[in-house]
């Protein structure tokens, strides 16, 4: 049964491929997610994720690192666009920028990133590799609310993905985004429905 209530305004913040991004237009399509993508926003020009949301008719905007003399510029610069399209939730999917506190208090509890590992293990950038080179037997993705710091918010949501044998990053990576385009529409939704409880570093699930 569809929803009755108004859907949840969101922007999702892209730099590449997208595929996070087409999961979550794949899951409003389908009506399993009661959400809207006012926008989608990108730092980088050529990224694919931009064809994926012209094809759907997500208005995209392009703002690239070189217009603003620093992070916090370019952050104030989003939460004005951000605020002009009414944004609830920003899902940053594959963004590859580090946010300042302009961003993070304009925001509270309302940011959200996917991450290839299981948080708090193998931070920042390359964590299949980093998952392959520590010689973990699991990893997996976690899906977090975004504060200062690099990959430390509060985990709303994990899965566990086996690291084989004879894994290469290619390889791990693949089988940890099937499991990040299950998850992170998933947490979306829990957000969409309310059913988000933050209480300091723990996020409870309601029911
Ligand atoms: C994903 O692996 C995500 O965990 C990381 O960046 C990648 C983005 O992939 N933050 P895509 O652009 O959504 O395909």
């Amino acid at each position: 049964m569809k929803s009755l209530s108004p859907p949840c305004v969101l922007a999702v913040l892209v730099s590449g491929n997208g595929s996070n991004l087409q999961s979550i237009i794949n899951s409003i399509e389908s009506g399993v997610l009661n959400a809207r993508i006012a926008c989608v926003i990108s730092n980088n020009p050529g990224a694919y994720a931009l064809t994926r949301a012209k094809s759907h008719g997500v208005p995209c905007i392009v703002l690239e690192n070189s217009g603003y003399k620093g992070r916090k510029e370019y952050d104030a610069a989003l939460v004005e666009i951000l605020r002009g399209y009414g944004v609830e939730l920003v899902v940053l999917a594959g963004y590859m920028k580090i946010l300042s506190d302009v961003m993070i208090t304009a925001f509270p509890n309302a940011i959200m990133n996917i991450h290839p590992a299981l948080l708090p293990a193998f931070p920042g950038l390359h964590a299949q590799q980093q998952a392959l080179a520590y010689g973990v037997k699991f990893t997996g993705c976690t899906v977090h609310l975004v504060d200062c710091g690099t990959d430390t918010g509060p985990i709303i949501q994990q899965a566990i993905v086996p690291v084989m044998q004879d894994d290469t990053e290619e390889s791990l990576s693949a089988r940890i985004q099937v499991e990040e385009h299950r998850i992170f529409p998933e947490a979306i939704r829990l957000f969409v429905e309310r059913k988000l409880v933050f209480s300091g570093r723990c996020v409870l699930i309601k029911g």
